[in-house]
């Protein structure tokens, strides 16, 4: 890998450990279950939402390439980036592809992101095909504090994908002022956002069996980490649309009653048939909710495009 690519981490491997032990007591033993979405993202979760970004029926990714291959240019213009941070950025995508290509001024890339394998392969990628490009990736957990390497401004931070949909709408809020905060006056926050539409294309989404096993590998993670006996086969994948909250929910529906141990929190969790583990939820946007939204963090919204379909935004907001 070149010089110019440097991977720090933010979270010491002990502290994910810690807060992999915290969440899964927590969500195993609330009522009804839970499990934080952010815990599919091993080497083999990031490797299948890749695969899922290729589905016909996954139409976000496409949709959102399609405004960043329109837009690109606008929201180089418009921000004058020389450093760009991408939140949640997996591995590197064509998205990120095109704002990089558009930004004639960029000097560092941040990259951040919970996934080291996804982050290396960045690293790897950019090394290559920029090496003039400063990379400076951040193994962090954007929903906690943490800061970023000293950079030159102005900043544009990326958050791609519709993964603030992820948030539930109390932990956006904590997000969105948290990403304020890593702002001056005048840097801009670009967000992608899935716009709320016809539940059956919403719900096709979501239902596949590639997205079935990324979502069983949540328990395979747990397996793994907590030395937990989660039979994956015992579990059905379930996909659905939430009208009051708006947002689909993926969930883990217990085909029999059982027992699950998860030694290392000295833990028996017990499953009735048909209960639900709820491991994520995917909340679908309007405008004016995400212009209020943004406005109440401190960040006013600037632009918004959509793709030729409205199925998706991408918006841009600036610093107050
Ligand atoms: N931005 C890419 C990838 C989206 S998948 C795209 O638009 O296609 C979501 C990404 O967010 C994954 O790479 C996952 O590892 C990362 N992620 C999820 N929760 C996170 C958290 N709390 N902190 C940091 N990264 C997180
Ligand atoms: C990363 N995130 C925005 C995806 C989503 O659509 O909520 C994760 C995903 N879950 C199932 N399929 C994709």
């Amino acid at each position: 890998m070149s010089p110019s690519f440097q991977l720090t981490r933010a979270v010491a491997p002990d502290s994910t450990y810690a807060a992999l032990r915290r969440d899964v007591l927590a969500g195993l033993t609330h009522s009804p279950k839970t499990l934080p979405p952010k815990w599919f993202y091993d080497a083999v979760g990031s490797e299948l939402f890749t695969r899922i970004t290729e589905l016909p029926s996954y139409y976000p990714t496409a949709a959102e390439r399609a405004c960043l291959a329109a837009h690109s240019t606008e929201i180089a213009s418009a921000t004058g980036a020389r450093t760009l941070v991408e939140l949640g950025s997996g591995s590197l995508s064509t998205k990120s592809r095109h704002l990089l290509d558009a930004l004639p001024d960029l000097h560092t890339y941040i990259p951040v992101d919970v996934s080291e394998s996804a982050l290396t392969l960045t690293g790897q990628a950019l090394s290559t095909e920029r090496p003039q490009l400063s990379v400076h990736a951040l193994i962090a957990d954007f929903t906690a504090d943490f800061t970023l390497p000293v950079s030159v401004g102005p900043r544009l931070v990326a958050f791609l994908g519709s993964t603030i949909g992820n948030l539930l709408p109390v932990e956006r809020t904590a997000f969105l002022s948290g990403v304020r905060d890593l702002l001056d006056p005048g840097d801009a926050l670009l967000l992608g956002t899935d716009l709320v539409k016809d539940e059956s294309v919403l719900v096709a989404a979501y239902d596949d069996p590639t997205t079935s096993l990324f979502n069983k590998n949540v328990l395979a993670v747990v397996n793994r980490e907590l030395g937990a006996d989660f039979d994956t086969d015992a579990f059905d994948h379930v996909a659905l649309w939430n009208p009051n909250s708006e947002w689909v929910e993926m969930r883990l529906r217990s085909r029999t009653d059982q027992t699950v141990k998860i030694p290392e929190l000295d833990l028996t969790v017990h499953f009735t048939e048909g209960e639900d583990l709820r491991t994520e939820i995917s909340a679908k946007f309007r405008r004016d909710g995400v212009r209020t939204e943004l406005a109440a963090a401190g960040l006013d919204l600037t632009h918004w495009w959509t793709d030729p379909q409205a199925r998706f935004a991408l918006s841009l907001s600036v610093a107050r």
